[in-house]
Order: structure tokens, then C-alpha cells, then sequence
């Protein structure tokens, strides 16, 4: 039955408390008792769309069949995606100014073969400037046979990030000369819009992944980005993912995490080299 009315819906402590262990459970994501009212907000436009009269009645039906539709738009809408072009910039001066050269210094001639993972890629302006930085940073006359995996637990924004089409305001952060290089101006009934070009996007494959279960990697990696992710896990994650990502990586490999995050409190085998940056030795 439609509601007639419109009234708050309620979100009660026992809803709440399924939502966090479900959350937790399935993404690895741990939502403080602060974060309700946020969870609230998230769902409630949705909750009504779908004339739930309840929180109640809403996660029931989205419980219900796990491997539905109803459960990734549940965990997309709780997930917190918020990312930009070149966010932490000093983790691309780095891989500019230390990461590459010590690789290409590896080899002296031919192609350098590089695989790298951004791994909580929200939107995709991570990986594209990951992309940028690296057609960037190489000198003339070197080739760099480079693949990012880009990937995400939300299918949302994973359609976003192959989209690559971004609103005018998202570009601020680019440096112009590198706006006019790698991305084409468009207009879509009158709002300005940026579309990335093929030569970043062929360098990106893009895949849903989530961080907590089995990864479907094929390949070791020589730089994983994972970044302001970890926020949302505990120590005991933390501690499994470092573990993980240390397995995943080549010798000498780097690890980027966010700068609010730390893997201090935590065993883990790498070597802290900068804020936020670990290299497997
Ligand atoms: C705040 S964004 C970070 C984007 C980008 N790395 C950056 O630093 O700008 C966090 C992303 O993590 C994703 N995420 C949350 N839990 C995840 C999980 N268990 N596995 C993979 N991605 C996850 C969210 O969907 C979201 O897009």
C-alpha cells in the first residue's frame, strides 16, 4: 500500500544495529553508532521509493535475496564515495619522482612492464590521474607497457568510472594544460561536461572487487593504491588486507594508503618509506 501521508520514518536501534552487521559482514565496513543518523538520510528517499512504510519492511526485502538487485543498491547507497582528481597529491609527486624512476632505472632499454591497482576506485578519478601521471613522468624515448586495475565494491560508481565523464566543477584539481590533453569538452543540454580520453581509458580495466573477500587477480603488481578505504574497516582487517596486498605485491613494490590512515598498531612485513607509503623490500 502507498502511504498517504508523509511522515519521518524511523529508523529503530535494532534496524540500525542489522545494518551494521550486515555492512560489516559483507564489505568489511565498521559503522560507528554515530553514523546512524547518516544511514538514515542514505536510505530514506530510497525506503519511500519503494513504498516501504518501514526501515523494517525494507531490509527485510533487501535481505532476502543477497545475490539481488535490492542488496548491491543497498550497499551502494552506504558506501561513502567521495574521491577527486589528484586527492593527496604528494602520493603522485612520489610515484613521479621516486617510484618511476627507480623502475625504469631497473631496466635500460625496451618497454617496462608495470601493474598497478587502484583498489577502492570510487568514481574513477583515481585511477585516471594514475593514468595522467604516468603518460606524464615518462621521459621520451622509454615505453612503459602500464595496466591499471581499477575496482570498486560499488557497481554504481564502478559505471561512473568507465563512464569517465565528469562535470566541470570535478576538473578544478587538473592542471590545464593536462584538462586540454586528456579530456574533450562536451555539452549535455547545457551543462559543460568532461569526457577522458581513450588513450587513459585504454590503460584502466575496470571490475567490481570487493576488498574483504577473495580478489581474482592474476598477475603480481608493482603499486597498489588503496586509499581512504581503510578508514571504514577495524584493526583486524586492516591487519589481513596488509597482509594480503604484501602477498599480491613484486619486491619492491609500493603500497599508497590514505593520509588519515596508518598501518601502525598493526604486523605487517612492509617498510614505511614516506606518509602513508610502504614498499615491500
Ligand atoms: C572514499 S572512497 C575512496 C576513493 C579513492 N580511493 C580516494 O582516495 O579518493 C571509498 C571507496 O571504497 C569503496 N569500498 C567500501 N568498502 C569496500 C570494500 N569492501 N571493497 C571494495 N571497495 C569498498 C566505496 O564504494 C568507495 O567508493
Amino acid at each position: 500500500m502507498i502511504p498517504t501521508t508523509f511522515h519521518l520514518l524511523e529508523l529503530t536501534d535494532k534496524d540500525f544495529q542489522t545494518i551494521r552487521e550486515v555492512l560489516y559482514e559483507h564489505c568489511g565496513i565498521n559503522l560507528t553508532p554515530e553514523k546512524k543518523e547518516l544511514v538514515r538520510s542514505r536510505l530514506s528517499s530510497h525506503v519511500r521509493r519503494n513504498n516501504m512504510r518501514s526501515y523494517t519492511e525494507y531490509i527485510d526485502m533487501v535481505l532476502s535475496n543477497r545475490n539481488g538487485q535490492e542488496f548491491v543498491t543497498f550497499i551502494n547507497r552506504l558506501s561513502t564515495n567521495l574521491t577527486s582528481f589528484f586527492r593527496e597529491p604528494k602520493h603522485f609527486d612520489y610515484f613521479k619522482s621516486v617510484f618511476l624512476p627507480e623502475r625504469l632505472a631497473r631496466k635500460n632499454t625496451g618497454p617496462v612492464r608495470l601493474r598497478g591497482w587502484s583498489a577502492a576506485c570510487s568514481s574513477g578519478e583515481e585511477p585516471y590521474t594514475l593514468a595522467m601521471t604516468l603518460k606524464e613522468s615518462l621521459p621520451s624515448g622509454r615505453t612503459v607497457d602500464a595496466k591499471i586495475l581499477a575496482s570498486d565494491i560499488s557497481t554504481a560508481m564502478l559505471d561512473k568510472a568507465r563512464g569517465g565523464r565528469y562535470p566541470a566543477d570535478r576538473l578544478n584539481t587538473v592542471p590545464v594544460d593536462l584538462q586540454r590533453k586528456y579530456f574533450k569538452q562536451g555539452n549535455d543540454q547545457g551543462e559543460k561536461y568532461f569526457q577522458v580520453s581513450p588513450t587513459l581509458r585504454e590503460m584502466i580495466i575496470f571490475k567490481q572487487i570487493n576488498l574483504i573477500q577473495p580478489w581474482p587477480l592474476t598477475t603480481k603488481l608493482d603499486f597498489i593504491f588503496c586509499r581512504n578505504v581503510l578508514i571504514y574497516f577495524d584493526k583486524e582487517t586492516h591487519r589481513k588486507l596488509a597482509e594480503r596486498f604484501y602477498e599480491i605485491l613484486n619486491p619492491g613494490g609500493v603500497l599508497f594508503i590514505g593520509h588519515s590512515e596508518s598501518l601502525s598498531g598493526i604486523q605487517h612485513m612492509f617498510k614505511s618509506v614516506a606518509p602513508a607509503i610502504y614498499v615491500k623490500s
